[in-house]
């Protein structure tokens, strides 16, 4: 998704330039403990289910526990050795998983002194996960708003936001979009003087006045057309995709419509809400049992709604297939929200 050169010199284009290799599809939200690696690991063997070969990659460096959610034992090679420069080859990290289809590169055994990639690393990752032999790589992101975390976000086809309905996890999701807009903006300015204007704008206090990202576009505007033109082509093609889990009322599923009107309000940005997981204690005792929901008990009620989203997935264009598309020469329509479903029981209408 990201299209200009990085401040430390290494394109993130090169991350693309490969042919048409693997789905990249990036799992994160900000906030900890939301289901990112719960989901991820449910995404990627649904899609497994389907056919499609996946190959799913924890990049939780400092809290990796996505061969658990596998049931793969502490694995001996991990991407640690790769950002320990090990190990170069991705492919010799790849670890069979109990499903068909589903491969892992797992995170254990990380040196918690240094634990994430440098800058160069990270970009050879990204190079090297295009090129595996797979239809799908998952990435499970960590917490937070780290840059590493906002690039493996950014430069994915798909970047996908897990959101709780809990005001923490809705208030970490914005803090998380924030950061990866402007770091994105920043990534996409050319001028050295709008560079500084989108660093200006991270300060929410800045003495600008820039509240918003619309706030910085006119700001923008009124000095450089050019660089205002591409701010507006990088807000089009920016567009982040909804997850809502552990749902339990009507009024939660509605979170995600309310996610999206905000970030068009707020950010002007377009995101997507992919659909809703409902919580449930079959999801708790999945984990604990060590193999996913969509493996375990296809027919649970939260095993329909995560492979409802697998398909749609499957179905639709990667997010950023938009990116080469024509510009629009409106506002483009708001996404259609997923078809309304019945709600699981349990979750009532209230
Ligand atoms: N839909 C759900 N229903 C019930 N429990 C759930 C659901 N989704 C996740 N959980 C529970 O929440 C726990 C935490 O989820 P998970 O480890 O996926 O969060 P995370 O966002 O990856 O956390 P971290 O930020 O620490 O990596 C899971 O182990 C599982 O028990
Ligand atoms: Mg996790």
């Amino acid at each position: 998704m990201i299209s200009s050169t990085h401040p430390a010199g290494d394109s993130y284009d090169a991350t693309r330039s490969v042919a048409r290799g693997p789905r990249l599809l990036a799992v994160g939200g900000g906030k900890g403990g939301v289901g990112k690696t719960f989901v991820t690991a449910n995404l990627a063997a649904a899609l497994a289910r389907a056919g499609k070969r996946v190959v799913v990659v924890d990049v939780d460096l400092e809290g990796a526990n996505l061969h658990t959610c596998l049931g793969v034992a502490s694995p001996q090679k991990t991407l640690a050795d790769f950002v320990a420069e090990r190990e170069d080859d991705l492919g010799k990290l790849l670890i069979d998983t109990p499903l068909a289809n589903l491969k892992l590169i797992a995170a254990t055994h990380g040196n918690l002194a240094d634990a994430q990639p440098s800058h160069l690393r990270r970009v050879r990752l990204l190079r090297g996960l295009r090129q595996l032999d797979a239809d799908f790589v998952l990435l499970d992101l960590g917490a937070g708003a780290h840059a590493s975390v906002l690039d493996y976000f950014l430069v994915s086809d798909d970047g996908i936001l897990v959101v709780q309905p809990e005001p923490t996890s809705v208030e970490n999701t914005y803090t998380f979009l924030r950061a990866a807009f402007y770091r994105r903006m920043r990534l996409a300015m050319v001028g050295h003087g709008v560079r500084q204007l989108v660093t200006v704008a991270m300060d929410q206090r800045n003495e600008r006045g820039i509240k918003s990202p619309l706030d910085l576009l006119r700001e923008i505007e009124a000095t450089d057309t050019a660089e205002a033109h591409r701010f507006v082509e990088t807000m089009r093609v920016f567009r982040p995709r909804l997850i809502v889990n552990a749902v339990r009322t009507a009024e939660d599923v509605k979170l995600g419509f309310a996610v999206a009107s905000v970030c068009r309000k707020y950010f002007g940005i377009e995101t997507e809400y992919l659909g809703y997981v409902n919580y449930d204690d079959e999801a708790r005792r999945s984990v604990s049992m060590r193999r996913p929901i969509v493996d375990l008990r296809s027919d649970a009620d939260v095993s329909i709604y995560l492979q409802r989203i697998a398909r749609k997935l499957m179905e639709l264009s990667p997010a950023q297939a938009s990116v080469q598309g024509p510009a629009p020469t409106h506002t483009p329509a708001p996404t259609p929200p997923p078809a309304p479903a019945p709600l699981a029981p349990g979750i009532s209408r209230g």
